[in-house]
């Protein structure tokens, strides 16, 4: 048989038929084990943490009327692969036996970290002289709105407050 006949006999279109759908179960078979695998090592670049939880503070008795008290705490964040912790600072202010508020020391200009003067009776952001009053209202500088306030919840005169992280 010539080389010309040979090329197009029933065997070898059998035989591309057989390669074609060989090659094409191989590429679905790549996929469905490809496509999990690429997402388990790609997904945890694209995530970040999102959730909130409530973070124990102290005890509001353990506060004095009228005198800021700046409390750390720590919130894990993830980014990707990388999971950190960052320490945080917030200010309890107590107004009287019940009420109370906790500012963050966040400045809302440009994000310094504002510390209470006790002497001035004001916070005082070293950045650019942004000053705020012991329930974190502007007084004068550049922030352009008051501290912020977290949210908070009081059990058994523990003190939480509500963060991302
Ligand atoms: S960052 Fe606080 S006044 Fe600018």
């Amino acid at each position: 048989m010539s080389d010309v006949r040979r090329a197009h006999s029933p065997e070898m279109n059998r035989r591309s038929f057989l390669t074609g759908v060989i090659l094409w179960v191989s590429g679905i078979i790549a996929a469905i084990i490809g496509v999990p695998a690429i997402g388990y090592f790609v997904s945890p670049a694209l995530k970040t943490s999102k959730g909130e939880k409530w973070i124990a503070l102290g005890k509001l008795g353990d506060v004095a009327i009228k005198k800021p008290k700046a409390v750390n705490f720590q919130i894990a964040i993830k980014d990707g692969w990388i999971n950190s912790e960052l320490t945080e600072t917030a200010f309890i202010v107590r107004e009287d036996q019940s009420k109370y508020i906790v500012l963050s020391n966040q400045c809302t200009h440009l994000s310094c970290k504002v510390y209470w003067s006790d002497e001035k009776q004001v916070y005082i952001c070293p950045c650019h002289n942004g000053i705020y009053d012991m329930e974190g209202g502007n007084i004068s500088g550049p922030p352009p709105r008051p501290l912020d306030r977290y949210k908070t919840k009081l059990q058994d005169d523990q003190i939480f407050i509500l963060v991302k992280g």
